[in-house]
């Protein structure tokens, strides 16, 4: 015998959406014109400010190793920021800079969780939860998002799966796969509920900036203990930025957890480069013109897309608050979310997701990402609808 895997690698599972893309990607060098809703990649380009920060960075020299913490100005700029958002202004020693969002999952359930311990996690949710739980031993226990609560992740679903081995509860909102936006009280509420049974409340706040009807309802968890005892904020540059190849991100928490996750980034990745952090601090101090133009493009990217979907028969379609994506229920066109997938896929060169990729929870779901031009929408409904109509034709023969 060569070599036998561990254990956690056995456990691995990544996330399903690559996947897809790979086997996307194919059929494009087969020269087939397929309709992108499958990635969460914003089409636009990083905004010309951030790039031009980056550009300078670089020929002024910023290219060495740096502190594994972050750049003291970003740290800086993120408490700033932070009292801006969230009404309260963190320590330096509460923010580390990472290389991208992703990783903090992954850096904070190493450094709090043993295997074993029980981590509550959103059902459908972002895959990467589901692999790093697994792959550091520890027991996922998912909450459904419920289609009749707009997939809003209900507290007292919460309450009732926290045991003795609960450490901590992953919360998401805006949330993808569904474009879920909790209220402030939900949200007020699962703090409490973090409080009243002593375990940590990991905030990804990824789509933060994201939210399309009232900008100020965004509502943080760490509004309540300021990220001193129990809250643990993930932030990332790559959705509201337009940032997704630069691999950037923040995290905020306890300084004592905090400075174990900023050892954890050492140990592996030394430090994020110089020159990204400086583009980081522009995106979030600089112009935010480009930033808000994105929005509300994808609003009406959003409300296009919503429509368009509610317009064919056997698929019913939620308008979602917040992030970058649509969460149709297409379980009256016979089909499961798997066969939906490759059916359009195959029959009508539309790329989507089935929502069994973000878990169990989102069997009778497809997603779909606003990430493209309203055309590329308009026609992507058109093929949608045609490659439905054909399936309700073979039925009825
Ligand atoms: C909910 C959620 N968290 C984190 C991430 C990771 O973001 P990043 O690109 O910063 O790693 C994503 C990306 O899709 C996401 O949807």
């Amino acid at each position: 015998m060569k070599y036998r895997l561990s254990t956690a690698a056995g456990n691995l599972e990544g996330q399903p959406m690559f996947k897809v893309l790979a086997k996307v990607q194919e059929l494009e060098r087969q020269g087939r014109d397929i309709v992108h809703f499958e990635i969460g990649d914003p089409d636009f380009d990083t905004p010309p400010n951030i790039v031009n920060t980056a550009c300078e960075a670089l020929k002024n020299g910023d290219t060495h190793y740096t502190s594994s913490m972050g750049l003291h100005e970003f740290r800086e700029a993120v408490r700033q920021t932070t009292s801006r958002t969230r009404g309260f202004t963190p320590s330096i020693d509460q923010v580390l800079v990472t290389p991208s969002a992703n990783i903090i999952v992954y850096y904070a359930i190493r450094c709090l969780v043993n295997p074993g311990d029980e981590i509550i996690v959103p059902d459908p949710g972002f895959p990467s939860y589901y692999s790093a739980i697994n792959f550091c031993g520890a027991v996922p226990v998912r909450v459904p998002l419920r289609e009749e609560n707009e997939f809003r992740m209900d507290p007292e679903d919460v309450r009732g799966r926290i045991t003795d081995r609960t450490r901590m509860i992953i919360l998401n909102s805006p949330q993808n796969p569904t474009g879920a936006v909790m209220t402030p009280e939900e949200i007020d509420r699962m703090a409490e509920i973090a409080e009243e049974h002593q375990v940590v409340l990991f905030s990804d706040e990824v789509y933060a900036r994201m939210i399309f009807e009232n900008r100020t309802a965004f509502r943080s968890p760490s509004t309540r203990d300021h990220c001193r005892k129990r809250t643990i904020v993930a932030n990332g540059f790559s959705k509201a930025f337009a940032m997704t190849g630069w691999r950037l991100g923040v995290a905020i928490g306890p300084e004592d957890v905090i400075e174990k996750m900023g050892l954890l980034l050492q140990t592996t990745s030394s430090c994020v480069s110089p020159f990204i952090q400086r583009a980081g601090i522009e995106a979030i101090l600089g112009d935010q013109t480009a930033v808000l133009a994105m929005m509300n493009e994808y609003r009406e990217r959003r409300d296009l897309l919503v429509a368009g979907l509610n317009w064919i028969p056997g698929i019913r379609c939620l308008k979602p608050g917040g992030a970058i994506y649509v969460f149709p229920n297409i379980s009256a066109t016979g089909l499961s979310s798997e066969e939906f997938a490759d059916h359009m896929l195959e029959k009508a060169s539309v790329a989507l997701l089935p929502g069994t990729n973000f878990g169990p929870g989102g069997k009778g779901f497809v997603r779909l990402c606003c990430a493209i031009s309203k055309p590329r929408i308009e026609e992507g409904i058109r093929r949608i609808r045609e490659a439905v109509a054909n399936l309700e034709m073979k039925e009825k023969k």
